[in-house]
């Protein structure tokens, strides 16, 4: 039997494509160009899988398109609300994700996030970087002490739990909100509104998936119950914050600063948050260590191996 043709649509560390390439028929994009929607569908003619990852956008229309084929799209992601499970479901295709796997990855970077928010690494790095450091003082970049803080956290899930861990080595207090009380709560203390946690927290960690039901929640009747010098956090979806309230929120002083990975339209982030000297910004890059890297790709390869041995896949969303 001839092996699976699978389209994969970006680079992929060099061990993922290695094993790619001895199971599979894979189409692979040496140049990690990025396919726009007919590109992606003239590639797709003729697979039976799909890899893509968070940058390509399968909605409803997309699927329409989408030959007949392709039975699988195995995301080299964990989130996957880039994919319409719905129309999935209706096009009879499988869908995928990588949970588990990126977890000490992206609780590293929002432990990264609220020290370089907290301690103004952005601002200080700008000032060494471009020769305009000219003095030490007292009153020098003084930022906010993270160690001894309380910590919330807005969805105490895979990555949530493992930042209250880290977090607690900084002997911060943890508490959290989930829309329901977690079973295995990583010691942190539940509260059953947001609404009434964000009094208490002098650091904030957005940590919840991409829902209908979480998107804009930090809003601006939200940011106003922070306390005064709180500093918010994002290494989830760009899509949980409304930024016109937390960037007039930063400009005001409430929160004190963020710390952003994520943000609504990636790459082309509302260029508010560049000209904030209070804000510490990376690019997306929670996952982005060689070992989580090699560990996505596998697990992407786990489930597309389940499935053409007609198996369940284990990370099965629809
Ligand atoms: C994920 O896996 O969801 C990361 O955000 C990268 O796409």
């Amino acid at each position: 039997m001839s092996k699976p043709v699978v389209l994969v649509t970006r680079k992929l560390p060099q061990a993922v494509e290695a094993r790619l390439l001895r199971d599979y028929q894979p189409r692979l994009n040496p140049d990690d160009a990025l396919y726009d929607r007919d590109e992606l569908i003239k590639r797709a003619k003729g697979a039976d899988a799909i890899v893509p990852c968070h940058t390509e956008h399968f909605d409803a229309r997309l699927f329409e398109r989408l030959p007949k084929s392709v039975k699988i799209i195995a995301n080299y992601s964990v989130g996957y609300d880039h994919v319409d499970t719905e129309a999935a479901k209706q096009a009879g295709v499988v869908v995928t994700n990588t949970p588990g796997v990126l977890n000490d990855a992206t609780a590293e970077i929002v432990m990264l996030l609220i020290l370089g928010a907290a301690r103004r690494a952005g601002e200080g790095e700008k000032l060494v970087r471009t020769a305009a450091w000219k003095d030490w003082s007292p009153a020098f970049m003084v930022g906010t002490q993270v160690t001894g803080k309380t910590l919330g956290i807005v969805g105490l899930g895979r990555v949530g739990k493992v930042v209250a861990i880290r977090a607690r080595g900084f002997g911060m207090k943890i508490i959290y909100h989930n829309p329901r009380r977690q079973a295995d709560e990583a010691g942190a203390i539940y509260y059953e509104t947001l609404e009434d946690m964000l009094p208490h927290c002098e650091f904030l960690s957005l940590n919840a998936p991409n829902l209908p039901s979480t998107r804009g929640m930090l809003n601006a009747a939200r940011i106003a119950l922070l306390p005064e010098g709180a500093i918010v956090v994002n290494a989830a979806r760009g899509t949980l914050v409304d930024d016109d309230a937390l960037i007039a929120g930063l400009k005001a002083g409430k929160p004190r600063a963020a710390g952003l990975d994520v943000y609504n339209n990636e790459p082309d982030i509302d260029p508010r948050y560049r000209e904030l000297p209070n804000t510490f910004l990376l690019p997306h890059i929670g996952s982005a260590t060689a070992e989580t890297r090699d560990a996505m790709g596998f697990r992407a390869l786990d489930n597309l191996d389940a499935f053409f041995a007609g198996k369940e896949p284990r990370d099965r969303v629809a």
